[in-house]
This record gives C-alpha cells, sequence and structure tokens, in this order.
C-alpha cells in the first residue's frame, strides 16, 4: 500500500492535502476551524471519543466524524494529522497515527514524559513521516520579530530572559501538572531565541486546588551559556498575563505574547568592557509594529508546507523532548528541593 505521506504524481501534487484532527476539546477545534479554512488543504475528518464533540464539530459540515481513530483513518486515509488529545494520551494516538502513515502535529508537550516521546519520534522516523510538535509561541509574530532583532545583535550579549506565564486554572486539565502544561511553551521560546540548551534547573513548586498536581511555581534555568532563565508560572492567577522579557546588555526587549507586542528600552550608557557592563542608564523605548497575526493558523500552514514539499518539520521532536526533559526536571527539583542537572539536554541546532 503507498504510504500517504508521499506525494508521487503531479496531480496528487496539484490536490489539496488530507488533514484530520483528533481531539475536539477546546484546542482541538481551532484546529479544525483553522485547517477547515486553510489553503492548500482539505479537512477531510474528525475524532473524539465523545460523540457530543464529534455531532458539534460537524454539524452542517462535509467532512465526517468518527468515536473511533482507527475508522477515521482507514475511512479518510489523511496524509496529515493533528493529534489534540489529553497529554496523558498522546503517544498512544500519535503511534496509531504514524501506524497508518500519516504525518503527524502532535500537541504540546509532545508526551507525558521523555521515553513516551522518545518512542513517538522513533516511530515517526522508521515509518518516514514528519512529526512536528505543537510549540505555538514559535509561530508568534511578536517573537518571530524579537528572534530577528535579538540575531541582528540589537541587544548585544544576552543575560536573562524572563518568563510570566499565569491565569486563572483550566478545570479540564487534570493529567499532568502546570510545569508540564505551560512551562514547555517558555523553555521552547527560550532555547530558541539562544540557541541554546538548559544545563541545570531550580524549582520551587506549590499545589493549592486539589488535583495532586503543582499548580504554582518559579523556576531558574541556567542555559550551557550561562544565560539565566526565570519561569513565574502559575493557574492561581485571576487575570491571564504572557509575557517574555529578555534583559541584553545594550537594552530590554518587553514582549506580549497574547497583544503580540513587542518594544525596546534602550540602554543609554551601552558601553561594554571586556563583556562587563560599564553602566547603565535609562534610554528611549521604541514599539514595533507587528502584523497580527492568528499563530495556530501560522503553525498549521508550516506544517502543511513542511508536509507538501517533503521538508523537516519546522519544530521538530528535538524541540519536543528537550522542552519536555526541561519540564521534568523542573518538577523533579521542586520534589527533591535541589538543582537538578538536565539529563536528556540535546545539542542545539
Ligand atoms: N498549543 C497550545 O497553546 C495549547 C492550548 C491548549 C491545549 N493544548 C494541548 O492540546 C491537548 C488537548 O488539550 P485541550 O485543552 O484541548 O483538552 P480538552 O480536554 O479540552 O480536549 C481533549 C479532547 O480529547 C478527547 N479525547 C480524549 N480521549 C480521546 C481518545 N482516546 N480518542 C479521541 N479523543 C479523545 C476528549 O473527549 C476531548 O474532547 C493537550 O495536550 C494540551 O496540552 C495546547
Amino acid at each position: 500500500m503507498r504510504l500517504p505521506a508521499f506525494r508521487d504524481t503531479l496531480e496528487e501534487m496539484k490536490s489539496p492535502l488530507r488533514a484530520a484532527v483528533i481531539g475536539l476539546g477546546s484546542m482541538g477545534a481551532n484546529h479544525a476551524r483553522v485547517l477547515s479554512e486553510l489553503p492548500g488543504v482539505a479537512l477531510v475528518g474528525v475524532a473524539d471519543s465523545d460523540p457530543e464533540r464529534v455531532a458539534k464539530a460537524t454539524a452542517n459540515r462535509a467532512f465526517p466524524g468518527f468515536t473511533g481513530i482507527a475508522a477515521l483513518l482507514a475511512g479518510t486515509t489523511p496524509e496529515m494529522v493533528s493529534v489534540v488529545v489529553p497529554t496523558g494520551l498522546h503517544e498512544t494516538v500519535a503511534l496509531q497515527v504514524i501506524g497508518a502513515g500519516a504525518n503527524v502535529l502532535v500537541e504540546k508537550p509532545i508526551a507525558a514524559d521523555v521515553p513516551a516521546a522518545a518512542r513517538i519520534a522513533a516511530a515517526a522516523e522508521a515509518r518516514g513521516v514528519a512529526l512536528m510538535v505543537g510549540h505555538i509561541e514559535r509561530f508568534n509574530p511578536a517573537i518571530r520579530e524579537l528572534k530577528a532583532r535579538l540575531d541582528a545583535g540589537q541587544g548585544g550579549r544576552v543575560l536573562q530572559i524572563r518568563a510570566r506565564r499565569v491565569g486563572p486554572f483550566p478545570h479540564r486539565i487534570r493529567d499532568v501538572g502546570v510545569i508540564h502544561d505551560l512551562a514547555p511553551h517558555d523553555i521552547d521560546i527560550m532555547r530558541y531565541l539562544l540557541g541554546d540548551e538548559v544545563e541545570r534547573v531550580y524549582a520551587e513548586a506549590q499545589s493549592h486546588i486539589a488535583t495532586g498536581n503543582e499548580d504554582l511555581f518559579a523556576g531558574m534555568l541556567h542555559f550551557r551559556s550561562g544565560v539565566l532563565g526565570l519561569l513565574d508560572i502559575n493557574w492561581l492567577t485571576p487575570t491571564k498575563e504572557r509575557t517574555l522579557t529578555v534583559l541584553c546588555e545594550k537594552g530590554m526587549f518587553v514582549a506580549d505574547y497574547a497583544l503580540q507586542s513587542l518594544a525596546f528600552y534602550e540602554n543609554y550608557a551601552a558601553a561594554a568592557r571586556e563583556g562587563l557592563i560599564a553602566s547603565v542608564t535609562e534610554g528611549p523605548m521604541t514599539r514595533y509594529p507587528i502584523n497580527n497575526r492568528e499563530p495556530l493558523r501560522v503553525e498549521l500552514e508550516a506544517f502543511r508546507d513542511a508536509v507538501a514539499g517533503g521538508l523537516p518539520a519546522p519544530v521538530d521532536a528535538r524541540d519536543g523532548i528537550a522542552a519536555l526533559a526541561v519540564a521534568e526536571a523542573l518538577v523533579a527539583s521542586a520534589r527533591a528541593g535541589t538543582p537538578v542537572v538536565v539529563s536528556e539536554g540535546v545539542a542545539p541546532h
């Protein structure tokens, strides 16, 4: 049987890519909406174990819905599949999709633990399909602008990156704590911006809502280059905030993921002597124009283009595993009360 991951004839190459979504909860419904609107893609089917969610997603739509994953895969032979089930099920569902020969986008975190993530990565490689991980903030226009400015050397050497990701507790998430659920976003962005890996971490975590998992934590990441990463993440704040501050020798960038805004506060006395900052004074602030776009749409466009072009996924298994390994080290550190070396760290790209 021909693998749906590959397109051989010109006719096949010109036809839209066949896409499917598994898991139609709060995030999966968005995947289905975006894929149904994406040029070059035809949403051919969706699946959820909850028949009500399937009925809602397929009402007045041309594509069929399924309550079983095997039926979806056999009935629609998709070429690209979004796996948007709860994190604890990522491995089982992703392996089924890969087994059917479809390219797969697994939502973040890539899996519940690093061994499960490694099994997904090995299966995708063996089957020759693309595996992308849904680290959506990579596709946030404010982060892309920030990355371009950092790479151009606008800030000089980076000293510290601080992320704040706080908001109310999402009652539907019971299988993982806030470290696994939210920290991979910012760990991934810090790795991406720095082109560096985390060497060791220290975290303090608390649980206030009785789920058995942490819902409040503060974490410190020590990157190999010496840059310090700070994570302030919780599910106990009555207002949503998603911000990132990058402190550099020549000034400070402040990005707001949610507003998709980026500003630079200049250090007027930006003279550095032999790597030491001579002085710091407040300089002018510049706010950059950002062409706002829905990050999920940009992410799914990138997945589509990788699949259509037979190219590597722009956020791959290595990225997913690296972020998860750091999240696991943070959990271990919070439990032990000591710094923890990241054992599964991978070489920078
Ligand atoms: N990238 C992001 O910004 C982002 C945001 C939210 C959630 N997520 C990730 O997306 C995933 C889903 O999160 P959510 O908030 O949408 O959860 P959710 O609970 O709202 O939805 C999960 C859906 O999966 C379905 N499901 C459960 N078991 C199934 C099975 N065996 N087969 C088919 N369907 C099944 C459930 O019925 C439910 O509809 C998680 O991994 C989460 O971390 C990512």
